[in-house]
């Protein structure tokens, strides 16, 4: 089956970094069309993966932007949607990974005449997008998607909330290749000896700065426990929330946690730092649509701490194979990370339940035949 995919991201976020494992499969013959140059598109072609950027020109509808604005970048897209819509006549299906792929997809898949599938990586909630975006993502999905694809029930519960389709929408969770999240006992004291925290209690947090992402969640509590326990922040600021770090860095400074707190920045050895770490701490303020750092925090066997929230709750059951806390509660993380400290051997159970877990529902194979499964009925093959 030829795909042309469609993603708005120059730079790897987790809906970009699964999609190259949807790609993967479909690279002989699929096309991924980007609407911004990144280190995305090295990713892509270090995979394999046809690559090509569609735009130079940064479009603007920003996820709060208002009608008047929507419209505005409606009449800027147009030149990409056509360009599409030429490319899309040679492949059987347009896959849109993104809202404004959606956007774009939509409009080309009508036309082209080629089948639309929607991949749903967000909550379609007013925490996360504006009353006007919603209504735009909806409308479109509902009148030219013919498979919407949500990654968690939590945002398929969101797109029907907002008045989604459900009779088009099917959950499919991430999927992962266990082996790549398994490290050897010598590079992960190495990496440790390398941060300088060999004797320290590490607690990773991996995710892009962003405010609702809650790094801050996990300075605040850091500043109630124990003055071994020192964090790790792991990411950049890959949507320009430049405001937001310095807000971190202020954080730091004010609470005196210099020595306690690291930022290394975007980083490609994930797998490795986060076997590195004692605890990985997932701390997003707003309901998280599904949450791959958990997931590989549970791959690498490491404890988690999770937010309460979203998806979130569909990947960890709090105290069997991870822990959940109440969002943007410090303290309530503070206590957990007490916990994780003293009572190791618990922990440890938790941490080797959260592993077993992880591989036996988010294996990648499982996973792409899902999507295979679903793509193929689309097109009408039988599988
Ligand atoms: N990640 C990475 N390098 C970093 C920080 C994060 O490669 O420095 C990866 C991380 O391993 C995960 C993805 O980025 O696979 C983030 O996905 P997630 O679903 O957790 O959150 P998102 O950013 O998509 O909302
Ligand atoms: C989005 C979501 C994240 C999810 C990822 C992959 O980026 O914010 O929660 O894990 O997509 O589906």
């Amino acid at each position: 089956m030829k795909i042309l995919f469609l993603d708005q991201s120059g730079k790897p976020g987790g809906a970009e970094l699964c999609l190259i494992d949807i790609a993967k499969p479909y690279r002989q013959d699929c096309l991924v069309g980007l609407f911004a140059d990144g280190s995305f598109r090295d990713l892509l072609v270090q995979n394999q993966i046809p690559v090509q950027i569609l735009t130079n020109q940064e479009i603007q509808v920003r996820k709060e932007s208002s009608f008047a604005k929507g419209l505005g970048s409606l009449t800027q897209l147009l030149p990409l949607i056509s360009k599409v819509a030429k490319i899309a006549i040679d492949y059987d299906l347009i896959y849109a990974n993104t809202q404004k792929a959606l956007v774009v997809g939509a409009l080309a898949s009508f036309l082209s005449r080629r089948p639309l599938v929607y991949h749903l990586h967000d909550i379609l909630s007013p925490e996360h997008f504006s009353k006007t975006n919603r209504r735009i993502a909806v409308t479109l999905a509902n009148r030219f998607a013919s498979l919407v694809i949500a990654n968690s029930i939590a945002s398929k519960t969101a797109f029907i909330e907002a008045g989604g389709r459900a009779d088009v929408t099917e959950i499919v969770y991430n999927g992962f290749d266990s082996k790549l999240y398994q490290s050897n006992e010598t590079d992960v004291k190495q990496l440790r000896r390398e941060l300088g925290l060999e004797d320290k209690f590490i607690i990773g947090h991996f995710s892009r700065l962003s405010p609702w992402k809650g790094q801050h969640i996990l300075i605040d509590a850091l500043a109630q426990s124990d003055t071994q326990v020192t964090a790790i922040l792991v990411g950049d600021a890959l949507f320009g929330e430049q405001d937001y770090v310095q807000q971190l860095h202020q954080q730091v400074t004010s609470l005196g946690l210099e020595n306690r707190v690291k930022f290394l920045g975007f980083r490609d050895d994930i797998p490795q730092l986060m076997s590195a770490c004692d605890l990985v701490a997932h701390t997003s303020t707003a309901p998280e649509p599904f949450g791959r750092v958990i997931v590989e925090a549970m791959l690498c066997g490491k404890p988690v701490v999770a937010a309460k929230a979203g998806g979130a709750m569909e990947i960890v059951t709090h105290s069997v194979d991870g822990f959940l806390v109440t969002p943007s509660q410090p303290q309530k993380l503070a206590e957990v990370i007490d916990t994780c400290v003293q009572e190791v051997e618990k922990t440890a159970i938790l941490a080797s339940n959260g592993r077993k877990s992880a591989i036996a529902r988010f294996d990648i194979e499982v996973i792409n035949t899902q999507i295979s499964n679903l793509l193929n009925r689309l097109a009408g093959i039988n599988s």
